[in-house]
């Protein structure tokens, strides 16, 4: 009676023989898979889907089809082994010929395709540089700040330093150290916007809407070291109507120099030089007496009109809107500071002098560019601000 152990032998020597005698009746042609109509059958499949591939992704799809793990081709080749030896090269050769034949196919249909998306992706993704750009319009600073800050640039070139003060301003600096006594018609109600009055407290202390720069005077007198020379520009506020010249709040800016010997030499010099880089150089000034409470002697100070160059003013000549044919400007009020005022911040007015002068910034940029109304600069009209440039 055979065992179990002794029958699972019995086949295994059986299977043993088959395998390493290899029939000799063994026809690779009765492989079916391996049969030359058949392979010819997948290389044509092969051929027919690789060339109907319109898109790489379907390529992919094809070379997973008939190259891959799967492929009808891949799969007769793994039947090779079950050949007997001599067939084996033969049908090797064959499969291995086709194979490649697929595998060049596919390189092929694959540059071709890489190459119809690259041209694709140029043509979809060029860019047009004389396009116009989409610009992003930025907006202008104000010409009458670039305004103060070129004529507060003018005076730092000479070694002034700016000094700035608040627009609410105690009424000692703006009035009562600056020499104005109490009943000047300034600090009536039509000249002077007052936020706070303190009738009753000793001297003047309300508050008001500084009506000058020159309060920056005092404020510079008692805090900094002398010598000294100090720009203030800065906005001011007069209760007045606006009109095509006025306005009830505009800009100022200040020069103040104090030093031992300074006269009217120097001030005149300061103001020349001011006038060369603004209007350009070669135009004379003038000053002609004038009163302020803060300077002894004041003057205004006048320039020759920088668009006749005076010549509006000869008889039968055309006409000048700019200066209305006087032939000159007044530009700025000035003077050699006062000595009370140098008494009130403490300053020895035996040992020092000064002087100081003051104008209106609109004022000097309607001048500089010809603007005939003051409005123009307050309307926030941007084509107004653009026109002087695009500085930011
Ligand atoms: N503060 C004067 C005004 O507003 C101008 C000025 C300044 C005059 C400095 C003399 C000196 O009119």
């Amino acid at each position: 009676m055979r065992t179990l152990a002794g029958s699972v032998r019995a086949h295994w020597k059986q299977a043993i023989r088959t395998m390493s005698a290899p029939n000799k009746n063994y026809d690779p042609v009765e492989v079916t898979a391996l049969s030359p109509e058949e392979i010819e059958r997948a290389l044509e499949a092969a051929l027919g889907a690789i060339a109907a591939a319109g898109s790489l992704d379907e390529l992919k799809a094809a070379r997973l089809a008939h190259s891959g793990d799967r492929a009808p081709l891949t799969l007769a080749r793994a039947e090779i082994g079950a050949l007997p030896p001599q067939a084996r090269a033969e049908a090797g050769k064959r499969v291995g010929a086709v194979q490649g034949q697929v595998k060049a196919a596919i390189g092929r249909r694959q540059a071709a395709l890489e190459k119809e998306r690259d041209e694709r992706v140029l043509i979809a993704e060029a860019v047009d540089v004389t396009l116009p750009a989409a610009r992003q319009v930025q907006g202008a600073r104000h010409p009458v700040s670039l305004s103060a800050e070129l004529l507060s640039d003018v005076f730092v070139a000479m070694g002034y330093e700016v000094a700035e003060g608040p627009e609410v301003e105690a009424e000692w600096y703006n009035f009562d150290a600056l020499n104005f006594p109490p009943d000047h018609p300034a600090r009536e109600m039509q000249d002077t916007l007052f936020i706070a009055r303190q009738d009753g407290l000793p001297g003047s202390s309300g508050i008001v809407a500084r009506t000058h720069t020159s309060p920056v005077q005092i404020r510079s007198l008692l805090t900094r070291p002398l010598p000294l020379y100090v720009v203030s520009p800065g906005r001011v506020y007069r209760n007045e109507a606006s009109d095509a010249t006025h306005l009830a709040a505009f800009y100022q800016i200040e020069g103040l120099a104090v030093d031992e010997g300074l006269t009217m030499a120097d001030l005149r010099g300061a103001i020349q030089a001011f006038v060369d880089v603004l209007f350009g150089a070669g135009l004379r000034t003038r000053l002609r007496p004038d009163y302020f409470p803060f300077t002894e002697p004041s003057a205004d100070v006048s320039m020759e009109c920088h668009v006749c160059r005076g010549a509006s003013v000869k008889p039968g000549a055309d006409p000048c809107r700019t200066c209305r044919s006087m032939g000159w400007i007044e530009l700025a009020g000035c003077g050699m500071v006062n000595p009370r005022v140098l008494v009130a911040c403490g300053i020895d007015p035996d040992r020092y002098s000064g002087f100081a002068f003051g104008l209106g910034v609109e004022r000097a940029l309607m001048l500089a560019h010809g603007i005939g109304d003051i409005k123009d600069t307050t309307d926030g009209d941007v084509r107004f601000s653009r026109a002087f440039g695009m500085e930011l």
